[in-house]
């Protein structure tokens, strides 16, 4: 797959910076970083993912990511690094979750169901394989919520058409950067078991 893959999926990303809880639970507005910008990105493009999304409000974290963002489509990373051209032309950067929405809805032309993520797990999660097979029917299109600080807010997972089953590993120790679960769960859903 990797840069060949085409962006003809039904599945989309986005990475909230708000709302999002911190440390003590308050709901704020996290920076975004680099790595997040990039090792998504390339997530989204070698599984053929149609978009990721930035969700950020903050107009100068927008304009921070549009930079970086700018900097590898056109700029003379372009040339020094067409593979991270090639990923980072699926990052659009947005205000709300619901613009996301309002966009992909526009790109994919039909609805779009929201997913949400999380350690935690909730009682009316969907196991990944109730998941895959949802994408493989072909006749919806999902936007998968994935949290940045300690994670989506309860009014984000409440809302969201869908919360996905948490990854679980060996123990109680449960804290995967939003980066891993991105490619782990992403490749759940879309990837080749052989
Ligand atoms: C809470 S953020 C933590 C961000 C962290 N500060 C970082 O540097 O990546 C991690 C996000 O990754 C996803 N995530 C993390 N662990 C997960 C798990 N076990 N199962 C499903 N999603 C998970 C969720 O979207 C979660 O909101």
């Amino acid at each position: 797959m990797g840069d060949e893959a085409g962006n003809t999926s039904r599945l989309a990303v986005a990475l909230l910076h708000y709302p999002v809880y911190d440390k003590n639970r308050r709901v704020v507005a996290t920076a975004v970083t680099n790595l997040d910008i990039h090792d998504i990105a390339r997530t989204a493009k070698t599984f053929g993912l149609a978009r990721y999304y930035v969700v950020t409000p903050l107009l100068e974290q927008q304009e921070l990511s549009r930079r970086i963002v700018r900097h590898w489509r056109e700029g003379w990373g372009a040339e020094y690094n067409p593979k991270r051209k090639a990923a980072l032309e699926l990052v659009t950067v947005v205000t709300t979750l619901d613009e996301a929405v309002n966009d992909l809805e526009r790109e994919l032309g039909g609805p779009v169901r929201t997913v949400a993520t999380g350690a935690g797990g909730a009682l009316r999660s969907v196991s990944y394989a109730a998941m895959t097979g949802l994408l493989a029917r072909g006749d919806e299109n999902y936007l998968l919520l994935l949290g940045t600080g300690w994670g989506l807010t309860s009014e984000i997972m409440d809302r969201a058409d869908l919360i996905l089953a948490p990854i679980t590993g060996s123990g109680a120790y449960n804290h995967l950067a939003v980066r891993s679960a991105a490619a782990i769960i992403v490749d759940r859903l879309l990837g080749n078991r052989h």
